[in-house]
């Protein structure tokens, strides 16, 4: 009997295949100089990502949790305050809002793409609403001309969460851009991953720029080291993470097609099988973070694919409106995301996964769906 190879749901170490002797530079070069968090590389991957996304300003930071509490408290937003975030996203969109001392309305969000719209918005605001999050979800992208214009009409701050969404585009422009500010992680399984946590915001806005980079390191003035004007946090971006970051930034837009292109190959190996995996629309240029199916039976389907070693994940299992953690908020029924939470599963899904494996995938996912009642 021939033993079929795992199909690992995520391969970091073929990405960074090649690339071993650039890192190393890195490495060299921080224990050459002892300079460990800012400096010259926080410095250049912090001019490169503001180029890349299109904004005046980046700020590096710790993680992407940071950025959007950062960002959150940079805009004047904290106790008292109610922010718009989907009930369909990692629980570091809610997570972040409560740092920053406001309070988390849970929205549902499309039952088709699973991101957020201003029909499921408008039902959730109160005179206290002050700022709504957009999540580009699984790496594709929310209608940004509609969430743009709901955000000016209620006069409501607009923050991106694009945590998987790097490089992605709304008619051509990128993620990030459309609201005050634009919030990055670089957690290693990102499409665009450090060797730790680490994070950015990007925004035109200098003064909040100013804001979150003093913010980030103990609220510090610029002249002086030791005078706080403001009660900050410590999440600075260390200098091998931004190292890391520019070698890796020069392989994103590659990384990114290879992304599309093997999402091309689990639409077609798919076909028929009515997964109805969240689709990115035409204006959109989905950077396919995850690929996401949607299977009724799921973890009958997903015990099957684990016996034929094909690995799979969930994203995410229990909507954060649902969570223990935000019991204290008054429970909403959110059914979309409520039935995402109850049907979505990951495939395997990296740049380097092959037409082979991903025919495979379907294969089993196939006789997986055909085995129902045996
Ligand atoms: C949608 C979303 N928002 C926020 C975050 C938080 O980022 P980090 O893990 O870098 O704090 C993540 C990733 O973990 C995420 O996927």
């Amino acid at each position: 009997m021939t033993t079929l190879e795992t199909i690992p749901f995520a391969d970091l170490r073929q990405l960074h295949a090649g690339l071993e002797a650039r890192f190393a530079s890195v490495w060299d070069e921080v224990c050459r100089t002892s300079s460990f968090i800012g400096g010259p590389y926080v410095d250049a991957f912090e001019a490169e990502w503001a180029a890349y996304v299109g904004t005046d300003h980046a700020v590096g930071l710790a993680n992407g949790t940071d950025a959007i509490a950062l960002a959150l408290t940079a805009l004047g937003i904290g106790p008292g305050d109610e922010v718009l975030v989907p009930a369909n996203t990692f629980i570091a969109t809610a997570e972040a809002v409560a740092m920053a001392g406001a309070r988390p309305r849970f929205v549902d969000v499309d039952a088709t793409s699973l991101l957020v719209t201003p029909e499921n918005c408008a039902p959730a605001l109160s005179p206290r609403t002050a700022a709504v999050i957009v999540v580009h979800l699984y790496g594709h992208v929310a209608d940004m001309t509609a969430m743009t214009a709901f955000a000016r009409q209620h006069g409501l701050a607009l923050i991106e969460d694009a945590a998987q969404a790097h490089g992605a585009t709304w008619e051509g422009r990128r993620v990030g851009t459309f609201g005050a500010v634009g919030a990055f992680s670089f957690y290693p399984g990102k499409n665009l991953g450090a060797f730790g946590d680490a994070g950015a915001v990007v925004t035109n806005d200098a003064a909040v720029a100013a804001k979150i980079r003093s913010l980030s390191n103990h609220g510090r003035s610029d002249e002086d080291r030791y005078v706080h004007p403001h009660r900050g946090v410590n999440s600075r971006l260390d200098s091998l993470q931004a190292g890391v970051l520019s070698i890796k930034l020069s392989m994103l837009d590659s990384w990114t097609e290879s992304r599309r292109q093997v999402a091309a190959c689990y639409r077609e190996a798919l076909a028929g099988l009515g997964l109805r995996p969240p689709e990115p629309g035409p204006d959109s240029g989905s950077v396919w973070h995850l690929y996401v199916v949607r299977v009724a039976e799921r973890e009958r389907v997903r015990a099957l694919l684990a016996r034929s070693g094909v690995e799979t994940g969930i994203h995410y299992p229990v909507p954060c409106h649902r969570q223990a953690a935000f019991a204290d908020l008054p429970v909403e029924d959110l059914p979309a995301a409520e039935a995402a939470a109850a049907t979505v599963l990951s495939l395997p899904f990296h740049p380097g996964l092959t037409r082979g494996s991903v025919e495979r995938v379907a294969d089993v996912l196939r006789d997986a769906l055909d085995s129902h009642g045996d």
